[in-house]
């Protein structure tokens, strides 16, 4: 049995950090594990413009140590700029560029509504090789949530992606067998990143036995297939699968509301639960490759070269069960149970 396992340090693919008294409080709990993350752009106001991105990445940077790189993002808009995209890339200010339906998820008011008004952009983008990040559902309140996903690919994905070839797409946060399906069928210009908490619940732990805010996030947990389908590609070796936490932290009272806000905060205790869930699944081999090369394969930057190593203990390795963030405390996503890999600092 496999007590002691060291792979190249992780990369978290997609994540938020917010601003402020929160990124302070949060980021070191992503930089103690991470050498990278993909930084979302869905602050308040949010990070539109390449100047906006080296401001926000200034202040990532204050908040956590030399070892950790902030890759930033833009958050696109009908009204961004192709030529404020490419030159922002081109100075190495950003990775990315993220595509929120106007109205999807957390302040995700200034998305998009007409794809064809950001057409000029993802051309320029597919260019310059620029990746587009989605947030992969629909908005239109005919669809149910739990087919938010589903219909997004054919309705939104499909078509951007046959309109521009050429265009390298990240399906962020995929939550359905239909997503893993879809990837697969594609050719190698199109990945997903999968999250830590939609490899453990689905929607039952949201809604059995009383609801459970600290598991609502978007897109919501589906059916247990779904999940199992996730765990599959996850732990399959596929190198199109890889990690993005979506680790997205809101204050206790704003999930513990009548209007609770979407996000699971998994920053803290990822790298153990997802130990557990290879492991369980057989595949602790090839958790190095969902965490630390799949992605930076993806991206075209290199593996880190420093490791990580994740210790399996006999008794359970405890967490806080919340971070102060200044503006009150914030929950720590709970897997539901134990977890023994201990991530040696
Ligand atoms: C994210 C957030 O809180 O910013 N919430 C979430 O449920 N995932 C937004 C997002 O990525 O959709
Ligand atoms: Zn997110």
């Amino acid at each position: 049995m496999i007590q002691s396992l060291t792979i190249p340090r992780p990369d978290d693919w997609h994540l938020h950090l917010r601003d402020g008294a929160m990124l302070q409080a949060v980021a070191p709990e992503t930089a103690r594990h991470f050498a990278r993350a993909i930084i979302m752009p869905n602050l308040v106001p949010p990070v539109v413009t390449g100047a906006q991105a080296e401001a926000y990445r200034a202040r990532i940077r204050t908040a956590t140590p030399d070892s950790f790189t902030p890759l930033m993002t833009l958050y696109l808009t009908e009204a961004t700029d192709p030529a404020d995209v490419v030159a922002a890339h081109r100075a190495g200010i950003i990775t990315a560029v993220k595509l929120y339906p106007a109205g999807a998820t957390t302040n995700s008011a200034s998305g998009v509504r007409d794809f064809d008004r950001v057409r000029a952009v993802l051309d320029a983008m597919a260019e310059a090789g620029i990746p587009l990040l989605t947030h992969g559902e629909v908005t239109d309140p005919e669809i149910d949530i739990f087919d938010r996903e589903a219909v997004f690919i054919d309705r939104v994905l499909d078509p951007i992606r046959r309109a521009t070839p050429g265009l390298r797409v990240v399906m962020e946060h995929i939550t359905t067998a239909d997503a893993v399906a879809y990837v697969q069928s594609q050719p190698e210009n199109l990945g997903a990143t999968i999250t830590t908490h939609h490899l453990v619940i689905n929607r039952n732990h949201i809604l059995v036995g009383g609801i459970k805010p600290h598991y609502y996030c978007l897109p919501v947990a589906k059916r247990e297939t779904h999940r199992v389908a996730l765990v599959q590609a996850a732990t399959s070796g596929d190198a199109r699968f890889f990690l993005g936490t979506d680790s997205a932290p809101h204050t206790d009272d704003a999930k513990e509301s009548a209007c609770g806000c979407a996000g699971c905060f998994t920053a803290t205790n990822t790298l153990s639960i997802l130990a557990q869930v290879f492991e369980e699944a057989g595949a602790l081999d090839r958790l190095a490759g969902f965490t630390s090369r799949n992605g930076p394969a993806f991206y075209r930057l290199p593996e880190n070269t420093t490791t990580l190593t994740l210790q399996k203990s006999d008794t359970p390795v405890s967490y806080p069960a919340k971070i102060e963030s200044g503006a009150g405390p914030v929950t720590v996503f709970d897997p539901g149970f134990p977890l023994y890999w201990r991530i040696l600092d």
